[in-house]
């Protein structure tokens, strides 16, 4: 029997469910969103990743794009999120060379372990400007692009959408905001204000077609983030404290991602996905 033809099921994780859509990703070099945007090409996407250290993103970018025959990966380096020109100019070779922009990622972030007393005025500006900064320059320069890819795909009110989607973000947050965490007061900060930045942008641009939602990943295993943030010789014995027993694996949230990207999520708006094994649950307890 044709998959098509279970209405209760929706048409994804399928070979060539995102073909002819362009994803745009920022922080795209790093373990997290590379994975986010692999997942979106090996299902048929063509992508371009963002980043500061240019190597290092043409690398990625020529990695990710082994993901499919055929595919087109753009690996734009040197643009940093704090400057909104340098966003605008991304978007706009995006579109020149793929021809759209269906989908955003904004993952870029900064991370650092640091107390209040000892982060300075500078530093705590850095993280703030990066992550909410960063990512109010990445949907500003991006939602022209956006708002079309929406409205291409969008269908009358009484028509179950399963058509292939446009016209969506995933901001990429943490849980450390939910609960006090020591040394993060910055970053806490700063993904708080992203995470209100996407519920806003949600029920604003929602009436566009534009869907804005949030994936806040808990401890992902080989990481930047887990490795800046956690001691080596603890991480066994903290996993014991994820009520899933491990730290999470980055194909984790490359299916949060194609979730909310494909059909599937078609009625998720401003929402935050939380994957993490349950971990900020335990927060207080553990
Ligand atoms: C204290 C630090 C610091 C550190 C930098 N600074 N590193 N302060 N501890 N380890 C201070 C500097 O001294 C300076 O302040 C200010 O920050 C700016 O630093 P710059 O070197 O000028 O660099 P800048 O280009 O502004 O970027 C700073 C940065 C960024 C935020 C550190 O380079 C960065 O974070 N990169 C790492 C990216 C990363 O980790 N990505 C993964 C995020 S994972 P002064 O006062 O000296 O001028 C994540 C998930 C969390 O967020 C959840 C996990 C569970």
């Amino acid at each position: 029997m044709p998959f098509e033809k279970y209405q209760y099921l929706s048409n994804v994780w399928k070979d060539g469910i995102f073909d002819n859509k362009v994803v745009f990703c920022t922080g795209g070099a790093g373990s997290i969103c590379s994975a986010q945007v692999r997942a979106m090409v090996h299902l048929g996407a063509n992508a371009c990743i963002i980043g500061r250290n240019v190597e290092k993103t043409v690398k990625m970018a020529k990695d990710i794009a082994t993901a499919r025959k055929g595919a087109t990966v753009l690996g734009l380096g040197a643009v940093d999120v704090r400057k909104p020109e340098a966003l605008v100019e991304a978007a706009e070779k995006c579109v020149e060379e793929l021809g759209s922009i269906d989908f955003v990622i904004a993952g870029a972030a900064g991370n650092f372990l640091a107390s209040m007393d000892q982060i300075s005025a500078n530093a705590m500006k850095s993280v703030i400007d990066i992550d909410i900064l960063g990512s109010y320059n990445t949907v500003k320069a991006t939602l022209p692009y956006l708002i079309e890819s929406a409205q291409k795909y969008k269908v009358d009110g009484n028509t179950e959408p399963t058509n292939g989607t446009g016209g969506r973000i995933i901001f990429v947050s943490a849980t450390l905001h939910y609960a006090g965490t020591p040394l993060q007061s910055h970053v806490s900060v700063a993904k708080a204000g992203v995470d209100a930045m996407a519920m806003s942008v949600a029920i604003e641009q929602g009436p566009k077609g534009i869907t804005s939602n949030v994936i806040a990943p808990g401890p992902i295993a080989d990481t930047e983030g887990v490795a800046r943030l956690s001691r080596k010789d603890t991480r066994d014995q903290s996993a014991q404290s994820i009520p899933a027993g491990r730290y999470g694996f980055v194909k984790e949230i490359a299916d949060a991602t194609i979730y909310l990207f494909s059909d599937a999520g078609n009625y998720v708006n401003g929402e935050t996905l939380v994957v993490d094994g349950g971990q900020w649950h335990t927060s207080g307890v553990a």
